[in-house]
């Protein structure tokens, strides 16, 4: 079996992170997200990969080149323009070979795959949509089917009101190649508002697939640090949870006050008397300074966090610096290389660095 894993997205609502780093590459527990992904496709035994991208596509190119390092084949389909997530499947029509995954490129989920192609064997039809429920809808594609599972209407982010279902699009399909014949070529086409309602339209038998996996969407900020708490906290299975500080830089928090969990990649350096946690993930090179306090923040590769600063409910990219004395309030959002300068305070929901792509 084949999966496309769709990649193309711009990550607007995780900007700046997404001006250094495509939203794929976005860092889980250290590592890109997408390798995360493209990890549970190997375990559930899918070799052949198809990524369709556009937005920052060398930097995925770079880190998984062929694939070979992960024992599969990946295959790269850049779009000129973004073609939406129907148009991006069409766009790799001649690669695929029969029934395939497609998978929305930002989900976080403990999805089986594996159970996933039996019970479209069992269900038929043209697709089977992994659904999952949640208490606001409105930010998603709501699902309605029968008790058979045979789905009868697809609405995309509707208004909380009017709402059909509480039963969601959890952005993993299993589609027939028959579908990409209902795909319009040579133009946007999004799979949601268009493709869907369609294929339910002409009765091609279009099923779901309801679990109660963990499940997250790592479109936005506070999304994105949840998903960290709940790998921490063992809700999203990943890490194997040890007692105390988890990771390969755990030995060198010693001389920190730690309230757990707090999770540390290698050469990390931590002053006397820094406090962190709970809810703490610090990148490989990440130096914590003397009286600083680190909580319920994401710190990427490098970040040094000088004597006395505080960083609290925080998302820090890669190579960043902030400033002794400084804080950085609640859902604060730093991108790439950016210096916090000494004292200064970033209030809630700040958004400081690039504003616009950068090109490395
Ligand atoms: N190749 C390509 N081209 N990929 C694209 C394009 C495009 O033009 N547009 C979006 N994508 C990719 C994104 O990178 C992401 O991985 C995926 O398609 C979904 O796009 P999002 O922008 O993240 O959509 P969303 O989160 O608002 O909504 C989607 O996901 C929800 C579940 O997380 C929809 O599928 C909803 O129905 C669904 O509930
Ligand atoms: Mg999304």
């Amino acid at each position: 079996m084949q999966a496309i894993v769709l990649v193309g997205g711009e990550g607007t609502r995780l900007r700046p992170l997404t001006y250094g780093t495509p939203k794929p590459m976005v860092p889980i527990m250290g590592v890109p997200f997408l390798a995360r992904t493209l990890e549970r496709l190997h375990h559930a035994g899918i070799r052949d990969v198809i990524l369709p991208a556009g937005y920052m596509p060398q930097a995925i190119v770079d880190y998984f080149g062929d694939g070979s390092q992960l024992g599969m084949k990946i295959t790269y389909v850049i779009e000129e323009t973004p073609l939406g997530t129907a148009g991006a499947l069409k766009n790799v029509e001649e690669h695929i070979h029969g029934p395939f995954f497609v998978l929305n490129g930002d989900v976080l989920t403990s999805l089986d795959l594996r159970a996933m192609v039996a019970e479209h064997e069992r269900l038929g039809g043209i697709g089977l949509l992994h659904l999952i429920r949640v208490e606001d809808p409105s930010a998603f594609g709501c699902v309605v089917h029968d008790e058979q599972m045979r789905i009868s209407a697809f609405v995309e982010k509707p208004p909380r009101e009017t709402a059909p279902t509480n039963e969601i699009n959890a952005g993993t399909y299993l589609f027939e190649r028959e579908i990409l014949d209902m795909i319009p070529a040579g133009r946007n086409v999004s799979i949601e508002r268009e493709t869907f309602p369609a294929v339910i339209a002409a009765g091609k038998g279009l099923y779901s697939y309801t679990t109660d996996d963990y499940w997250m969407d790592l479109g936005k900020p506070e999304q994105y640090l949840a998903a960290h708490n709940d790998i921490l906290a063992g809700r999203m299975p990943m890490l194997a949870l040890e007692p105390g500080a988890t990771g390969d830089g755990a030995a060198g928090l010693g001389a920190a006050t730690l309230h757990l969990p707090v999770h540390a990649d290698a050469n990390v350096k931590v002053a006397a008397g820094a406090e962190l946690g709970p809810n703490v993930v610090l990148g490989d090179g990440c130096s914590i300074g003397a009286r600083a306090i680190v909580r319920n923040s994401v710190l990427w590769d490098g970040v040094v966090v000088e004597d006395g600063a505080i960083i609290e409910g925080a998302i820090v990219a890669s190579g960043c610096r902030i400033g002794s004395e400084a804080r950085v309030l609640e859902g604060s959002v730093i991108g790439h290389d950016t210096t916090i300068e000494r004292g200064r305070v970033l209030e809630r929901g700040s958004r400081v660095g690039a504003t616009a792509p950068i090109s490395r």
